[in-house]
Formats: C-alpha cells, sequence, structure tokens
C-alpha cells in the first residue's frame, strides 16, 4: 500500500488520481490584446430601456447566430492536433451553448422574441469559417472571437441594465479564453512554420476590408442619431485598429496595414483563397490517425496520474 496515501486516509474511500490533461492551459495565458486596450470610450452614450427595446434585441439577435455558429467547433473536436486541444474544444462547445442561453435569457428580460441576423454577420460568422486548424485558430478564435469580444465589450459599457451587463460579464470572461486559445496555438504554429505569416494575414485581410462596411450597413439599418449608433463609424476603426495590433503582436503582420500596397494585398488575398479551395480537397489528420503520439499518451505514468 502506497504510505503517503495511508497516512492521509481517515476513512474516505482513496480518490481516482486527478488525471491532468493539459500541461498549460493556454486559454489561461492573457491575450495579446488586454480588456483595457479593448475598451472604445462612448463618452457616456448608454443604451436605455425601455426606450431601446427594439435596437437591443435587433443587436442581441446577431449575437445569437454568432452563438450558434460558435457551436461549430464541436467540428474540431475530431480534427484537433491534439488531446489537449480537443479537451479545450470540448470545453468550448458548451460555454457556446451556454451563451446561447445568454442571449435567450436577454431577449426574455427585454421582452422581444429572436430574429434573423443580417446578411453581413451571417457571411463573416459562417464564410469566414477556417478550412484547416491554422485558419480557425487564427482566423476564427484569436481575429473573430477577439471582434466579437469587442463588441461585448461595448455593450457591457453602454447597456443600462445591471442584469444585462451581469450575463454579459460572465460569458466575456469565457470569450476572452478562447481568443487567449486561439493567439497561443497561433504563435506555436507560426513557430514551426514561420511561412505560414502570409498565408493567415491574407486570410484575415478580407474580415478587415470588410469591418469599414459592415459600419455603413449598421448605420442604414439604425441609424446614426441615437447616442451610442452615432459612434459606429469609429467605434469601428476602433476594431480594426485592434485586429491590426493582434496581428501584428501574434507575429502575423510584420508592418502597418496601411503600409500594405494594394498589389501585395491582392495577392495575399488570392493566396489565401487559393489554399482555402485547396484545404477542401485535402484529407485532414484526425486524432484516430495521431492519438498514439499524442503528447498525453507518450507522458510518463506518474505525469499522467498528476
Ligand atoms: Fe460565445
Ligand atoms: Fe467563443
Amino acid at each position: 500500500m502506497d504510505p503517503t496515501w495511508h497516512a492521509g486516509y481517515r476513512g474516505r474511500k482513496p480518490r481516482a488520481p486527478r488525471v491532468r490533461l493539459f500541461a498549460v492551459d493556454p486559454g489561461k495565458s492573457p491575450m495579446r490584446v488586454s480588456r483595457d486596450e479593448l475598451r472604445f470610450d462612448f463618452a457616456g452614450a448608454r443604451f436605455r430601456l425601455p426606450r431601446d427595446r427594439a435596437l437591443l434585441a435587433w443587436i442581441v439577435d446577431q449575437f445569437l447566430y454568432g452563438e450558434v455558429t460558435g457551436i461549430q467547433v464541436g467540428h474540431w473536436l475530431y480534427g484537433a492536433p491534439s488531446l489537449e486541444a480537443a479537451t479545450f474544444f470540448a470545453r468550448q462547445a458548451s460555454e457556446e451553448l451556454a451563451h446561447v442561453r445568454v442571449f435567450l435569457r436577454i431577449h426574455a428580460l427585454l421582452g422581444t422574441t429572436p430574429g434573423p441576423p443580417h446578411p453581413v454577420v451571417r457571411f463573416l460568422s459562417t464564410g469566414a469559417m477556417g478550412t484547416d486548424y491554422a485558419e480557425h485558430v487564427a482566423t476564427e478564435m484569436a481575429v473573430g472571437e477577439g471582434l466579437v469580444l469587442a463588441v461585448f465589450q461595448a455593450l457591457i459599457d453602454t447597456v443600462d441594465s445591471p442584469e444585462i451587463v451581469r450575463l454579459l460579464e460572465g460569458a466575456a470572461r469565457q470569450e476572452e479564453r478562447h481568443v487567449a486559445f486561439g493567439e497561443t496555438e497561433t504563435v506555436r504554429l507560426l513557430a514551426e512554420r514561420p511561412g505560414l505569416a502570409d498565408d493567415l494575414l491574407g486570410a484575415n485581410l478580407l474580415t478587415l476590408l470588410a469591418l469599414p462596411r459592415l459600419a455603413r450597413f449598421i448605420q442604414r439599418r439604425l441609424g446614426t442619431e441615437h447616442e451610442v449608433l452615432r459612434h459606429t463609424e469609429p467605434f469601428l476603426a476602433h476594431v480594426v485598429q485592434l485586429t491590426e495590433l493582434r496581428l501584428q503582436r501574434l507575429g502575423v503582420l510584420r508592418a502597418a496595414l496601411r503600409d500594405l500596397g494594394w498589389g501585395r494585398r491582392a495577392r495575399l488575398l488570392a493566396g489565401a483563397f487559393f489554399r482555402h479551395q485547396l484545404n477542401r480537397f485535402r484529407r485532414p489528420r484526425r486524432l484516430t490517425d495521431t492519438y498514439l503520439s499524442d503528447p498525453l499518451l507518450r507522458r510518463q505514468p506518474s505525469e499522467a496520474a498528476e
């Protein structure tokens, strides 16, 4: 009998050893762009209830669609490069499902019912879906969820309802972990394959170019009179800047975005499109192909039982 176990035994059944799946939880490392940097100064402008009930319901519908597409992370459970990454995605999928409930709860608090998303939001959420793991972690998680997080923070700072803000705060803290995981995985992949930087820059360029257009769509749909919405254009310019900063800190973008000439932009976009199409014909590596060489299985028995 293990003497150390016996010394601590006080008539209870011994617990099974806890299996530590993460050597370091990549989702717990801080984001490359901090929460403070995410914030935008709306100069005290607020969404006020009941005045802005219909407006907030429309915004909630856009988030609701985004959260439903977030469940697609389940796809990467099988295509993850390691059992650790698959473990993260399993937890993320359940968190995204919980976020769907958060937005349904906000609808209930507003006294409104769910409606369809705007086509641009549909395109940004579904059309930008990664075709390989690098695109998934860099484009969908680090950049895409980073954009969503900036809008979460904007709502937290402007919605005049403590109950709605509390719900959003809870979901935002989980989104921070998703972004941090995407960033950490992107940095790891770039260290292994520095040439990946241009592919990932091309894949994210379309989003950066689409964002100013989204500002115009929103203003056409919702107007510019509202005290918060009058900040839409500078707010989205701030979001583009944040994304640029994130791409620079990840090592994907090595210069300022404005210094990328139109010729280079076109080449990056064409390269990303070509790679995107090519990936559709490649058979991805699955966990069933790789699990026997997974770091988790190669650990010493004493490490695995920690
Ligand atoms: Fe989410
Ligand atoms: Fe998320």
